[in-house]
């Protein structure tokens, strides 16, 4: 009897222990707060803590200024002095990591906090704010750079759209488990081909107002969902080299990108 109590308890132990709630906390670095707004979507979906990483000596001014500054700090690889955090990452066990992207990365501050904090056995979750691309390519930086994370998939938004962020946050959350919810499931893009005039137009109309020309369009794939249609367009950039443009088209409104991937 007392054999079986002891193996009716160890068995209720295991458990309690494997269904132990996981704590999250958002961190982020914003220069110019979209990442903020990101950040703060995030923290009220989740209900957790959040914390934000700021520099000893901010980055200020307009864009050309934090460029320069940049471009200087990369180049001579000195690293931007953060204050200490107000949180204890070693309380947590689900960090989401949010950064705008720089030069088709994480933001400086991110690659000093890198640098000086030891994410061992932590889950991080990218997430990100850019003018036109850059989750793939700094995902894979951090994978190089926090060595000892668990990096999941990562969630990116261009500043220009962030006002869908509430939406997209949710579907990923739901999508990555970290929410309840019913997950959308999308159908896979159609197989590549030429693009048709009705498909060029789309793309020009979802292209052509960014700052940065973003090449001409090649080959197109596209899928239904339940707002309207998306389409992966393979453009042509510099020297004979392809990227991605994703763009979404909603019933009755017009077209946007909403990601670059080089
Ligand atoms: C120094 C600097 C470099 C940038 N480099 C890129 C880039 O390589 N690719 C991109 O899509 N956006 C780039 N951007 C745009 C920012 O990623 C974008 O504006 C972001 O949403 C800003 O976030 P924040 O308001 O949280 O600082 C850059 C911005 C700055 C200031």
């Amino acid at each position: 009897m007392k054999k079986v109590l002891t193996l009716i308890f160890a068995a209720l132990l295991l458990t309690a222990c494997s269904q132990k709630k996981e704590k999250f906390l958002v961190l982020y670095y914003s220069q110019s707060n979209t990442t903020k707004a990101l950040a703060e979507e995030i923290q009220s979906q989740l209900q957790c803590d959040i914390d934000e990483i700021e520099c000893t000596n901010p980055y200020t001014g307009d864009f050309n200024s934090v460029l320069t500054r940049w471009q200087e700090e990369s180049q001579s690889g000195k690293k931007p002095e953060l204050n200490p955090l107000s949180k204890n990452i070693n309380d947590y066990d689900v960090i989401f990591l949010g950064y705008p992207v720089w030069g088709g990365t994480y933001a400086l501050p991110i690659a000093s906090l890198l640098e000086k904090t030891d994410f061992a056995g932590k889950k991080l979750v990218p997430f990100c704010t850019f003018g036109s691309g850059g989750l793939n390519t700094s995902c894979a930086e951090l994978k190089k750079n926090a060595k000892n994370a668990q990096i999941l998939n990562g969630y990116g938004i261009r500043q220009a759209r962030i006002s869908n962020a509430k939406e997209e946050v949710s579907k990923f959350l739901i999508k990555a488990g970290f929410k309840q919810g019913e997950a959308e499931v999308l159908p896979e893009f159609s197989a590549q081909k030429e693009v048709t005039d009705a498909e060029k137009e789309i793309f020009h109309q979802a292209c052509d107002g960014y700052q940065f020309p973003l090449g001409n369009p090649i080959t197109v794939g596209s899928r239904a969902t339940k707002e309207g249609t998306e389409y992966l367009f393979t453009v042509e950039v510099q020297d004979g080299k392809t990227a991605q443009i994703f763009v979404i088209k909603k019933d009755n409104s017009k077209a946007e990108f909403t990601e670059v991937v080089r």
